[in-house]
């Protein structure tokens, strides 16, 4: 009944293979027609109004869904569409949903996905994997498109969910829903502590949502309440219902490897996160303070606080790229610190669009014991 070496290998190469390709179900990138190329035929539409709920392929939809091609004219508004040339709108009781397949159960995965409003009002956008929703304030726009892409997580708990897109508000206009557009999915892994022993996770960025390579806007992270979860592994980005702006560098200068954050909502939005800490010991926290080279000219101030610890840090923007370095030292009250970022005041491109300092590497070591103010 014993197993030879060899089988027992062989089994045991068999059964990571299976492990490997469990974990890899999922490609990172656009749903299967996440960019709604593939529509509905003339038949299963009346108007742009989409009549049968597996007409657009790989989707399923309920209520009142349009079907909108780039250049059509939407009331005094002619679209553009991000991505290829078609997109849908949420109308009355509106939603789109798609099976997600190959999850890796306990694994937390991001979508990102395009958004225009289409009317005056506060628009939202409701996203879904049960149990988990999110409701995504897009009444700002952060690009001059109209269009922005938001991220949003969820905690895969078994290998298949349905991912269901709709308009949480009952409309008065039924035209007056969102459009959306270029629905994507990410693994997000667990950020190690990177290269040094700083005890912030994730305090480069490299680990976030997924961005369109065509996409040159980054994209926007949500506020979220406790519970939820971030799509930037380990911050918290708190407020109303302002944002926070995830970019790479294929399309921005950022200070340090392939992505960082910009502050692009003033004082009304606070990226943070929570580290333990042991009461009394002092740490110092150094980071990066500049600009994503995305025309954001002025004077750029980012506010850092921890404990009773506060550094603001000035830094003239030309808009054209560039960063410095900032530290701050505290002294720890509690045994959980939270360390808090903030850009103290609203700019504006030429264009007219909102943005910010960027920030990023941002690292978290304790002092030295010994290294104590004489005079105390
Ligand atoms: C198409 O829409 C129009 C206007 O809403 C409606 O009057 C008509 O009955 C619809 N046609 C079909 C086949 O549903
Ligand atoms: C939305 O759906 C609910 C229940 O499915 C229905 O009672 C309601 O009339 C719908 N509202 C509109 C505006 O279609």
């Amino acid at each position: 009944m014993a197993m030879s070496t060899t089988s027992r290998c062989v089994l045991l190469l068999f059964l990571v293979g299976l492990a490997a390709r469990a974990a890899s179900g999922v490609i990172d990138g656009l749903l299967p027609n996440g960019n709604f190329e593939q529509g509905p035929t003339k038949s299963q539409l009346n108007g742009s109004r989409v009549m049968s709920p597996h007409a657009i392929p790989s989707w399923e939809i309920s209520g009142f869904v349009e079907y909108i091609e780039s250049g059509q004219q939407l009331g005094d508004m002619i679209l553009p569409v991000p991505e290829g040339s078609r997109a849908v709108r949420l109308g009355n009781n509106a939603s789109i949903r798609q099976k997600l397949v190959g999850l890796t159960r306990r694994t937390y995965y991001s979508i990102t996905f395009c958004a225009a409003r289409t009317c005056a009002q506060a628009e939202k956008v409701r996203v879904s994997v049960v149990p988990d929703s999110g409701v995504l304030p897009i009444q700002t726009v952060y690009t001059s498109s109209g269009w922005d892409c938001y991220s949003w997580a969820f905690k895969a708990k078994h290998t298949t969910a349905w991912l269901s897109i709709d308009d949480p508000d009952a409309e008065d206009d039924p035209a007056c829903g969102p459009l959306i557009d270029s629905v994507a999915i990410k693994a997000l892994h667990h950020p190690s502590h990177t290269k040094t022993d700083s005890m912030l996770k994730n305090g480069d960025f490299e680990e976030g949502p997924y961005i369109f390579p065509n996409f040159p806007w980054g994209v926007l992270v949500p506020p979220i309440t406790e519970d939820e979860n971030s799509p930037l592994p380990e911050w918290t980005i708190m407020s109303d219902t302002k944002v926070l702006k995830f970019v790479d560098a294929e399309h921005f200068k950022v200070p340090q490897g392939k992505y960082a954050v910009e502050l692009v909502a003033g004082r009304e939005t606070a990226l943070v996160q929570e580290v333990r800490t042991t009461p009394g010991r002092s740490y110092k926290m150094s980071f990066a303070v500049g600009d994503a080279g995305n025309g954001c000219q002025g004077s750029l101030v980012v506010e850092a606080y921890a404990a009773q610890g506060k550094v603001q840090v000035p830094y003239e923007s030309q808009g054209t790229g560039g960063h410095k370095r900032a530290e701050l030292e505290f002294a720890a009250a509690d045994k959980v610190t939270r360390v808090v970022f903030q850009s103290m005041n609203y700019l504006m491109k030429p264009d007219g669009t909102l943005c910010g300092p960027v920030l990023d590497d941002i690292s978290l070591v304790p002092l030295p014991k010994k290294h104590r103010r004489l005079f105390l």
